[in-house]
């Protein structure tokens, strides 16, 4: 379906054609004064000069032409040459019919379906997950929402960082512990045991010991490097342990994502990988790229018209031992071979600005990565507390998701019951939490969406739980709304199916099609700019316009049954837009809150 804009501008384009003018002129916007029109042109000021012809003239002209048009029921040329516009009522009903019954309400498909690999989450194995892993998740996931309804093929890839010195780490303090364990017996032929030697909760424990320790005692953190090579050097028992660590790991965190409703298609991670390097490093060096550098091996990736220092790309450190980097490089050559994607979206905090700058060069550098490849870093903005400081407990200490979610869920449980006791209804207290786990990740995640991924953002408890504002509660609160409305029209008889939206009879009904009528605009350029903030702009005003319907409009006492069946379908078309909506976001509605 053309989207509404492109609509009103071929009429426009028409106009000036006839009235003998560059048709090109005709391009019309959305006006910049609602108060005055619905659309605007601005084509006659720009063709004065052209024409040699005073712009108000011209105006006029084109406003002469569309006296009969199908589509503007108001045209009018005002000073200096503007054209104001309204829609026909019976255009808008026509384009949301049509929206009702097109597929993805008429979104058109993408000039050419790209494959794109988002990576995202990730999270550290053996590590706690916090709050800063928490936006690459929720941001990530609407990303890819995003891009996969829009018509694209996409990939999520959630990167764990299961390689590291952490790894050496986890291993040494589990020795140090219990030296026994058949894992760090050299001598040892046999299978190992099935049953990991730790719980989670052990597991979480021993790696912020172990990385405390290593802090303090170099001895220990010498121990660790070693326990690390020689995990990578495939030692058996380690692996083994490793395995186990994995294991237990990511049975964890698939809970954990599972409560955030977030899906990951592949579970791939830095360790993967790590066959690939000495082929790629080989290459790096046999075609001239990499060189040495105070015994580490370096690829130069500053370019000439850089502003500010780009150092060179480290693909192994001195000791020979691999980086973050050359994991990442790794994964890029792996990600070409075995999936070809036009296009690699990693998101991560925008500390690794730089970090993703020099991988990027570096993989380009070294042809890693096709020419058309895109390979695009979202770096996000910080989290912070009402302080403006990077948000902590209560203690100070850095936020664990799964309190942070709790303590969302016991303030939404409180708002519910407030909300319930204000509407005099009693409030069933299980009911209450499983609505709670609902509106409170609508809560989190449309704080978090709601704002341009690359900016800061204040997490306000109070604010983001709120049933009123620009926030997620409130979005829910109204389909919940139009679900109860929808429920009651149907106990009194009324069908929701084989009914038509009719034209606007009021003017809250009409700036309620006109929001609808934006949808696909706005989706299209939510995808392009890969940003999830625009669809919460645009539901924000849309939930603004129903409600404003909603309390001018007595729907369900409505006596003509045509036209309420026509507000029904309109309630119904806004509940369906809604809700695909924030399934792009991520979260869903409640049955009731
Ligand atoms: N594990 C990393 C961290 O916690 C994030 C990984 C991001 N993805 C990537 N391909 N580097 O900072």
């Amino acid at each position: 379906m053309q989207k509404i804009l492109d609509l009103i501008s071929e009429e426009m384009k028409k106009a000036f054609e006839e009235a003998g003018y560059d048709a090109a002129l005709g391009r019309a916007t959305l006006s910049n004064r609602p108060d005055l029109c619905e659309y605007q042109c601005n084509g006659a000021m720009a063709g004065a000069k052209k024409y040699h012809k005073a712009p108000l003239v011209i105006a006029q002209e084109v406003a002469q032409k569309l006296t009969e048009s199908e589509v503007l029921a108001e045209v009018s040329a005002v000073a200096p040459g503007f054209l104001n516009m309204k829609v026909k009522e019976s255009f808008v009903r026509d384009y949301l019919r049509n929206m009702r019954e097109n597929d993805k309400f008429g979104l058109a498909k993408p000039e050419k379906s790209k494959k794109i690999i988002i990576d995202y989450g990730g999270p550290n194995v053996a590590k706690p997950l916090h709050v800063g892993h928490l936006r690459s998740a929720i941001i990530g996931e609407s990303i890819k929402r995003i891009c996969r309804y829009a018509g694209h093929e996409v990939i999520g890839d959630i990167h764990l960082g299961d390689w590291g010195l952490q790894m050496g780490l986890i291993i040494t303090e589990l020795q140090k512990r219990q030296p026994d364990l058949v894992y760090f017996d050299d001598d040892y032929e046999g299978d190992y045991p099935v049953e990991a030697p730790f719980t989670i909760g052990e597991l979480e424990e021993i790696y912020p010991t172990a990385s405390a320790k290593s802090k303090e005692d170099e001895s220990y953190k010498a121990d660790a490097m070693e326990a690390t090579y020689k995990l990578q050097s495939g030692v058996r028992g380690y692996r083994a342990l490793w395995d186990h660590i994995i294991a237990v790991s990511v049975a964890d965190l698939k809970k954990n994502y599972a409560n955030l409703n977030v899906e990951f298609d592949l579970w791939k991670g830095e360790s993967d990988v790590h066959d690939l390097i000495p082929g790629m490093v080989e290459m790096m060096k046999r075609d001239g790229y990499a060189y040495e550098s105070d015994g580490a091996l370096v690829v130069d990736v500053k370019e000439e018209t850089d502003t500010k220092e780009v150092p060179p790309c480290m693909i192994l450190k001195s000791d020979g031992a691999s980086l973050y980097n050359t994991t990442d490089l790794a994964t890029i050559m792996d990600r070409m071979e075995h999936y070809c994607p036009d296009e690699i979206i990693y998101l991560t905090d925008k500390r690794q600005d730089l970090y993703f700058e020099q991988v990027f060069r570096c993989a380009r550098k070294t042809k890693l990565v096709n020419e058309d490849t895109e390979l695009v870093h979202i770096g996000f903005g910080t989290m912070n507390g009402k302080d403006g400081k990077p948000f902590k407990t209560r203690e100070g200490g850095v936020m664990r998701l799964e309190n942070l979610i709790r303590e969302i869920n016991e303030e939404m449980i409180r708002k519910i019951q407030e909300n319930g006791e204000t509407k005099g209804a009693a409030v069933d207290m299980e009911q209450a939490q499983e609505t709670a786990k609902i509106v409170g990740l609508a809560a989190i995640k449309y704080g978090d969406l709601s704002n341009q991924a690359s900016k800061d953002y204040i997490f306000d408890m109070d604010r983001f739980t709120s049933f009123e504002g620009d926030t997620g509660p409130y979005v829910l609160y109204t389909i919940v709304r139009i679900k109860s409305i929808l429920a009651k029209y149907e106990e009194q008889g009324g069908k929701l199916t084989d009914i038509v939206i009719q034209e606007a009879t009021s003017e809250s009904e009409k700036s309620l099609m006109l929001e609808l009528t934006k949808y696909s605009a706005m989706m299209e350029a939510a995808c392009e700019e890969i940003a999830p903030h625009r669809i919460c702009a645009y539901i924000y005003d849309l939930a603004n316009a129903f409600n404003h319907f909603y309390h001018e409009t007595k729907i369900l006492t409505e006596e003509d049954a045509e036209k309420k069946a026509g507000w029904i379908a309109l309630l119904t078309l806004t509940r369906e837009v809604l809700e695909t909506c924030i399934d792009l976001l991520g979260f869903s509605a409640p049955e009731r809150m």
